[in-house]
């Protein structure tokens, strides 16, 4: 397959990219900055990509770039880890919004139409809480400001579907792998202070990186995928669980609470993602036959945490 990445430099994207060279697939990776792609993706180990520059939140001739791919995979966002000044709020929405609107316009004026979109989105979608349970289906309980991200980030996906084309939504938790929120979190960890991080009630709907790879590879072949689907592991657990079995992996003890402030410097206002929480439950991803190979949280983090 020719496919075609936003986002492909990320977290998320860059392994996403290495999985797909090794299936031998071609993949066309839009880099704001293409120098920086090549770095993230030398010639030399990626004969198969191709970086393509653009503006993603301007129409140019980098549109005409889609046509003739097979499949388009959509994962680009301004981070939500940092401060949330009134213009960095904009520029989250702005990236995702206007961003996926822009994409979906190339995939309108194609002359070769790819045959499917696989579109992030993020379990922020349904609000937080610590008692509902969250499935694909489910209402949001809240809009907040990610929950309206979200809201508008999936509808601007939409309109794909109106030139023919099927579209996977993947509403993404938080994601496990070397690097990420967890890099960030394992730092008290070493310190030897970690422990439960805010009330510890709150749901940590988490996914390892290399089962979220799977899944976005999974909508771009599997004709029968279409709609919205939750990127989590069948097991969520609340952040007391989590911090526990951190420090089991660690080897290091979990008792000492870390202030909300700690995290809030770690991660900024995207500490929400931790502080706050949902339950979510990938009833939808599991009805596709979708193998995840980490599905329970301590083989996932001993995976990603080497010490
Ligand atoms: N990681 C998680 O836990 C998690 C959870 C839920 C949802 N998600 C969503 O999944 C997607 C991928 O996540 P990730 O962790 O891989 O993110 P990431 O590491 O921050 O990478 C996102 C990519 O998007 C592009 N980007 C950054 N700022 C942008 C902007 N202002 N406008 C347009 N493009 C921009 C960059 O690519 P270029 O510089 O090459 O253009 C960057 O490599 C994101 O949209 C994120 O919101 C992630």
């Amino acid at each position: 397959m020719k496919v075609a990445v936003t986002g492909a430099t990320g977290f998320v994207g860059s392994r996403l990219v290495q999985r797909l060279h090794d299936a031998g697939h071609r993949i066309k990776v839009f880099a704001r900055n293409p120098e920086r792609a090549r770095k993230v993706f030398p010639e030399s180990a990626f004969k198969q990509v191709e970086i393509v520059g653009y503006t993603p939140q301007q129409s140019g001739d980098w549109q005409s770039e889609i046509s003739g791919c097979d499949g388009v995979i959509n994962l680009a966002g301004e981070p939500i880890s940092e401060r949330w000044t009134p213009e960095r709020k904009q520029e989250i929405m702005n990236s995702r919004v206007i961003g996926t609107e822009k994409l979906v316009e190339a995939i309108g004026k194609a002359a070769e139409k790819p045959k499917v979109l696989v579109s992030a989105s993020a379990i922020g979608f349904y609000g937080t809480s610590e008692t509902a349970e969250f499935y694909e289906t489910s209402e949001p309980l809240q809009q907040d400001f990610l929950a309206q991200v979200c809201h508008s980030w999936e509808k601007a996906a939409d309109k794909v579907t109106s030139y023919g084309i099927r579209l996977v939504t993947i509403r993404i938790g938080i994601v496990l792998g070397m690097g990420g929120a967890i890099a960030k979190m394992l730092t008290p960890f070493r310190l030897y202070a970690g422990g439960p991080i805010g009330s510890g009630q709150q749901w940590f709907s988490w996914v390892h990186r290399d089962d979220l790879v799977s899944l976005f590879l999974q909508g771009l072949t599997d004709e029968n995928m279409s709609g919205v689907y939750n990127g989590t592991a069948p097991h969520p657990v609340r952040m007391a669980e989590l911090c526990d079995t951190l420090g089991k992996v660690m080897n290091r003890p979990s008792w000492l609470p870390v202030p909300d402030f700690v995290i809030e410097t770690l991660l900024g206002d995207g500490a929400v993602v931790v502080l706050e929480g949902q339950k979510v439950l990938p009833e939808r991803t599991q009805s596709t036959g979708f193998s995840y190979a980490y599905p329970k949280v301590e083989p996932a983090l001993r995976e990603i945490v080497v010490e």
